[in-house]
């Protein structure tokens, strides 16, 4: 079924396990993130920017997601990543996603509260829940470029304030990863996760997981990590299974051969993911 993330963020939060987040580019990705939810029996939530949909087209992928999750024997979130103004998120809004993030995490604090408190007025009157970005991550997640040295760490007294005034659901904090690939193994701030965890008690949300060493992960959930996103990962493993395939097939033609080792690789990428997040 089709739900919003607030309860099973939530529950993860309680319990010390984390939702495994995965972007959903088109309906080969997004069937594999289903299956491999659905063999571990875990929530998942599937998670496009807005390049995604204006890419797939906002009803083929809304038709898509409520059909992948009302056949899913887990419950599904389908949720907007880094949506990057108002008018993005009441696209998502109307369109029938459950869950949003809103990034204003490049502007000037005052302006990314109001946002933010925007963005979480609108969406609590149709329930559903909000996250928003304080600090700065590194890498690039589609449009979004953040230079190494231009990301900054967050703020746990900012943090605490940001929270309560805004209302969001769930947190994405700066502690260290990056989104994309890692030039050296990332260092997480583990100490500063923790107190970004007692100052702000709620949800919180790592960005940039791909990359990232499953202990580091694993440790993370330990201080109220209950959401891990993942792309680059699903990306490269996606696009290796097709070059592959090609490379052994350089005459296939026929889209329902060439998908299925990758499609067959991605569920499995996606499970081993998941087990990861659980307690
Ligand atoms: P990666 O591409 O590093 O997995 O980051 C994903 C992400 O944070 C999406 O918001
Ligand atoms: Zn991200
Ligand atoms: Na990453």
């Amino acid at each position: 079924p089709l739900v919003t993330t607030k309860d099973m963020l939530e529950d993860a939060y309680k319990n010390n396990y984390a939702i495994g987040a995965f972007g959903a580019h088109n309906l080969e990705v997004i069937k594999a993130v289903i299956a491999g939810a659905e063999k571990v029996g875990a929530p998942v939530i599937l998670q496009t920017t807005s390049s995604t949909y204006k890419y797939v087209e906002m009803p083929y992928l809304i038709a898509l997601a409520k059909t992948a999750a009302e056949q899913a024997k887990v419950p599904v979130a389908l949720h907007l990543d880094h949506g990057e103004s108002y008018h993005t998120v009441m696209e998502c809004l109307r369109a029938g996603y459950t869950s949003v993030m809103i990034d204003g995490s490049s502007l000037p604090y005052e302006e990314n509260i109001l946002l933010v408190k925007k963005v979480v007025e609108a969406a609590s009157a149709v329930n559903v829940p909000v996250e928003a970005e304080l600090g700065t991550i590194g890498g690039v997640e589609d449009s979004v470029s953040v230079k190494e040295e231009n990301a900054f760490f967050t703020d746990p007294k900012q943090a605490e304030h940001f929270v309560k005034v805004t209302g969001i659901h769930s947190f994405a904090p700066a502690f260290g990863t990056a989104h994309g690939k890692y030039q050296q193994k990332p260092k997480l701030l583990f100490e500063l996760l923790q107190e970004i965890h007692s100052s702000t008690n709620i949800p919180l949300v790592m960005h940039g997981a791909s990359g990232v060493p499953e202990e580091d992960v694993r440790e993370s959930l330990k201080y109220g990590i209950a959401k891990v996103n993942f792309s680059t990962e699903l990306k490269d493993l996606f696009a290796e299974e097709l070059r592959a395939y090609f490379n052994d097939h350089p005459t296939e033609n026929d889209p329902r051969k060439y998908f299925l080792p990758a499609r067959e690789s991605l569920i499995k990428l996606v499970e081993q993911k998941i087990v990861m997040l659980q307690k």
